[in-house]
């Protein structure tokens, strides 16, 4: 079988999407342990389903952030983040409600990259002109357009069980403000 990378426009914006993607990822990478500073010490609700969740999805940013940081550069890329970071007064429900929508856009992003890589593939061609079918002979930039896809479709599932865990949160911290609420 023959092996095969992606064109260099399909490169070009694989990156920028990429790029994009980060910019979510490490926020949260880096603002996480903000939000739950701020949900246990200020907001006083030591919730462990909340907690855990922002934990798994710190968690996950830190993997994504360095796959996608080493696949950017793979791609002849440069990396490009900045943090926005968060006071320590922000309001954990508008948070949680942000990043939902952060990570819908995640979700796409992913989807887009991945159709961008389905969509370009090129053969690649080794001495002669011939197409190569292994893994010798591949010239020094090469990237293999599976593991893009592959990369694009572990983070999708991941990102989609971030959704299903943010909207759990919202829902469970309204539940507990509310219940605080007229217990008072
Ligand atoms: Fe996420």
């Amino acid at each position: 079988m023959a092996i095969e990378t992606i064109s260099k426009d399909a490169k070009k914006s694989i990156i920028q999407l990429l790029n994009r993607l980060l910019q979510v990822e490490y926020d949260l990478l880096f603002n996480y342990p903000r939000v739950i500073d701020k949900l246990v010490n200020i907001d006083r609700i030591h919730d462990e389903q909340i907690i855990n969740a922002l934990e798994v999805m710190g968690k996950d940013s830190l993997r994504h952030f360095d796959a996608v940081d080493k696949l950017i550069k793979k791609l002849g890329g440069e990396t490009m983040w900045h943090i926005d970071v968060l006071d320590g007064l922000v309001d954990v429900e508008e948070i949680l409600v942000r990043q939902l929508e952060r990570e819908t856009w995640v979700v796409s992003w992913y989807k887009a990259a991945k159709k961008a890589a389905e969509q370009n593939k090129v053969k690649v061609r080794g001495f002669l002109g011939r197409s190569v079918g292994s893994s010798d002979a591949l010239p020094e930039d090469f990237v293999d357009v599976n593991d893009i896809i592959s990369l694009c479709e572990r983070h999708i599932l991941d990102e989609e069980r971030h959704q299903r865990l943010v909207r759990d949160s919202i829902d469970r911290l309204r539940m507990l403000i509310n219940k605080r609420a007229t217990d008072k």
